[in-house]
């Protein structure tokens, strides 16, 4: 009877075991034929030419462009990091069907899809990604609004859009995610004024707006204790300079530069002591710079009109006080250096398709050369002719890409362009590294 029961017991754990180690082999292998479903939307890119449908993706030496991280046997991190620079996916490609495809990893906690050509809009469904930590989808062409269901994301940490074309206001809800702490969104089109909820992110360490159209006054922050790095530059931000913000305990990196900050500084103004980069430059600044500045290792305060005793660098106070004045009446066109650089690789990535949708690209990229006129250009397309044809992208992303360069064109007129060249010379100094 005991010896019975004994080998029960015994064939009954040998049934579990048998039957969990199968179930683990099926979460496994389904999460690998994800794995390859992923290389083929991203269209094979060369990062991942080691992935085939018989890797093991748990055990995967990580590299510094591609890791997979398992816990107990479900990826907990997927990280795909492709080559900078890299053109548009080809018009067949489709956020949707990404999203739809990596959501059904759905312990994903740490996902990196960086400089992978993605292109649309983001789909709301990837807060199914339900335990998303750290999200990081910098320099890509994904465009409009950052959805609203992120904002069920209770446990995003970061949150890094950098290097995009997402426009639209900034939602208040940023503001009530409990643990966010690395919030960055640089070279984007951002516009409107920051919402006040920002104040509330009582963790955020780091803060980077930079290069977008954001404007009027900047929320108090001076509750921020634990933030780092504040960069704030390149917008249309105005109003006195929060000077609280040279004195926020923890801040390291203060970049206001670039903007319409007004006031007057004083020497004894006092800063944090964890200071080491400064930029206030180009903006409407006057007075002395504060003593407390003078033992920083960077500070840039050039474009004000500061009495720092180098009047080179600096402008008369009635400009600044005019300007000040002028501020909020006149709009302040900005000259998008490194705008031109997105537009460019879209032309440069929807030339590199089919040839008869060079079309309108065409146009931007003689944008594009107009904004870098003062750079050299030593050869470009000769014989044009102006014809109507679709690109097969969607109008969207053309006209945002146009948008970039402040430019409209009529919705209704898609015009192209198609080049009788052989070749595409476009010799530009920032093309040329672009394609490097
Ligand atoms: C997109 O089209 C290319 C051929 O132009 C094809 O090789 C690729 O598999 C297609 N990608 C998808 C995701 O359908
Ligand atoms: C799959 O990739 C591994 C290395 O990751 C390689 O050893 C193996 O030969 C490849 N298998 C096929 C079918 O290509
Ligand atoms: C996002 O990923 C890119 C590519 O790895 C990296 O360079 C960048 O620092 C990351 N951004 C943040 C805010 O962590
Ligand atoms: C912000 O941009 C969006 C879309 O790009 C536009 O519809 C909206 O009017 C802009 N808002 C402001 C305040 O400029
Ligand atoms: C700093 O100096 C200004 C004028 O030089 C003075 O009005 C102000 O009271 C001083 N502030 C402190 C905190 O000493």
């Amino acid at each position: 009877m005991v010896g019975f029961q004994k080998s029960a017991v015994v064939v009954l754990v040998s049934l579990i075991i048998s039957l969990s180690i199968n179930h683990s082999e099926q979460i496994q292998s389904s999460q690998g034929q994800t794995l390859i479903r992923i290389q083929h939307l991203l269209n094979n890119p060369s990062v991942l030419s080691t992935w085939n449908s018989s890797t093991d993706f748990c055990s995967l030496d990580p590299t510094s462009s591609v890791s997979v991280v398992c816990y107990q046997d479900t990826i907990t991190q997927l990280h795909i990091i492709g080559n900078k620079g890299r053109s548009l996916l080809p018009r067949n490609f489709s956020m949707e069907s990404f999203v739809t495809t990596l959501v059904s990893l759905p312990t994903l906690k740490v996902l990196t899809l960086s400089s992978l050509g993605l292109w649309g809009s983001l789909p709301g469904k990837i807060a199914r990604l339900s335990y998303l930590e750290i999200l990081n989808i910098s320099s890509n062409f994904l465009y409009d609004t950052i959805p609203g269901e992120l904002s069920s994301l209770s446990t995003l940490q970061s949150l890094a859009l950098d290097d995009n074309m997402f426009a639209g206001e900034l939602p208040h809800w940023l503001g009530s995610l409990p643990v966010l702490s690395v919030l960055s969104l640089r070279k984007n089109m951002f516009n409107g004024t920051l919402p006040d909820s920002l104040s509330n992110l009582e963790n955020l360490r780091v803060l980077s707006l930079s290069h977008n159209y954001f404007r009027g006054e900047v929320p108090d922050f001076s509750r921020l204790t634990n933030l780092q790095v504040l960069d704030l530059e390149d917008n249309n931000f105005v109003g006195p300079f929060p000077l609280c913000l040279l004195a926020l305990p923890s801040v390291t990196y203060l970049n206001v530069g670039s903007n319409k900050f007004t006031g007057m500084l004083f020497e004894n103004q006092s800063c944090s002591g964890e200071l080491k980069f400064v930029d206030l430059s180009f903006n409407l600044l006057t007075g002395h710079l504060p003593k407390c500045l003078h033992s920083k290792k960077t500070v840039i305060s050039d474009g004000n009109c500061l009495e720092t005793g180098d009047d080179q660098s600096q402008k008369p106070v009635s400009f600044c006080r005019n300007e000040a004045l002028a501020v909020g009446v006149i709009p302040h066109m900005k000259n998008r250096e490194g705008r031109s650089s997105k537009a460019a690789i879209i032309a440069l990535g929807v030339i590199g398709g089919v040839v008869g949708g060079i079309a309108l690209v065409t146009l931007i990229f003689l944008l594009v050369r107009k904004v870098s006129a003062s750079k050299e250009i030593k050869k470009y397309p000769t014989r044009l002719i102006l014809e109507d044809a679709s690109t097969g992208y969607p109008s969207k992303l053309l006209q945002d890409a146009s948008k970039v360069l402040q430019f409209h064109l009529p919705s209704s007129m898609f015009a192209s362009a198609l080049l009788f060249d052989d070749t595409i010379s476009i010799e530009t100094e920032r093309m040329t590294l672009l394609c490097s």
